[in-house]
């Protein structure tokens, strides 16, 4: 084993999805080639993900935990080309990651889901708390639109909104670019990685992360101030398989749309459900930080901002914070 994912990942699949409840410690490092001591610590790091582990003198429980059932996912989805095929794991590093190793040979459409993450990243560098509960996935696009994919990562934001929001009844709207808030506090986001062959786009690997059924209490400290969970806002858990049909059904159709070149459809939807037009915002990019008020989101995705020295700035990357 070179790295703890590849232990935990092993110890969680023996302990739940094995045939028995109960299991030595023993019998665990036996069949992961680890020590006792590498298992305990594997146990910590999963129970810190949400696994529920009952530790006895010299073995460990298992509890019942509910996973994504991709059949059932399968089975219900009509899409025209995202879920062709779909991939499930139970712990990894990162599905981004995990998706990049299949990038090749896979069809386009591919979805890559995972129940815990190690190492989930967000957008700018940051690291994305993936606990049991959430739903965390990769879909690989190999979009044959020629043109610059811009509106496409922004679409497929406004596509999860609209998801969340069909699926659970909350009012949640989009802050460019691509964050999904309720209330100015962040349930879900995107981070689109592409590869390009000169100025044509290669493949799109869309990394989709929604704090479903997430305890707030669970959330590290400082970020339950600034992102929320579904389960919180609504004091029950939601049903995963029922939320990942519709995000992926959602997400299908802004691809077609975005395949069939008509851009305009794709903007005037992420107009709608976007939050950040006509506010006073904070842009922060890697050319430092902007005031202004944001004007629109103009053709490329860009948003437009009137800085307070009556500047216009556009950007095409970057985060924002909605000052008022
Ligand atoms: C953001 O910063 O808003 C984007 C967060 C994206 C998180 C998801 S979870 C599944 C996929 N795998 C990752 O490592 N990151 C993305």
């Amino acid at each position: 084993m070179t790295r703890p994912t590849e232990l935990d990942s092993a110890v969680a699949e023996i302990i739940f999805l094995g045939p028995n409840a109960q299991i030595t410690l023993g019998e665990l490092a036996k069949r992961t080639r680890a020590s006792v001591q590498e298992i305990g610590e594997s146990i910590q790091r999963l129970s810190m993900l949400g696994y529920p582990l009952n530790p006895k003198s010299d073995s460990i429980e298992r509890l019942p935990i509910h996973t994504i059932n991709t059949q059932e996912l399968e089975a219900s989805l009509s899409s025209w080309r995202i879920g062709r095929r779909i991939e499930w794991k139970l712990h990894v590093h990162s599905t981004q990651e995990e998706m990049k190793k299949l990038c090749q040979e896979a069809p386009d459409g591919t979805v890559l889901l995972a129940e815990t993450q190690d190492f989930g990243r967000g957008r700018l560098g940051r690291r994305w708390f993936s606990p049991l509960g959430g739903i965390w996935m990769s879909l690989l696009l190999k979009p044959s639109w020629p043109k610059s994919h811009q509106i496409l990562p922004l679409a497929l934001g406004a596509a999860l909104t609209k998801a969340i929001r069909a699926t659970t009844g909350i009012s949640t709207s989009l802050k460019w670019p691509n964050d999904v808030t309720i209330q100015s506090r962040k349930v879900a986001g995107i981070l689109s990685e592409a590869t390009y062959e000169g100025d044509k786009l290669g493949s799109v690997i869309v990394g989709v992360g929604v704090n479903a059924n997430v305890g707030s209490t669970t959330l590290p400290k400082g970020l339950d101030r600034i992102a929320t969970s579904l389960s919180h806002e609504l004091r029950r858990d939601v049903d995963r398989n029922v939320l990942t049909l519709r995000t992926l059904e959602e997400m299908d159709k802004t691809y077609r749309i975005f395949e069939a070149g008509q851009g305009t459809e794709l903007l005037n939807d992420v107009r709608q459900v976007c939050s950040t037009i006509g506010r006073k915002v904070e842009v922060t990019t890697t050319g430092g930080h902007f005031e202004g008020e944001a004007q629109q989101i103009g053709g490329n995705g860009q948003l437009i901002v009137r800085l307070r020295n009556g500047e216009t700035a556009q950007f095409y990357a970057g985060d924002t914070v909605h000052l008022r």
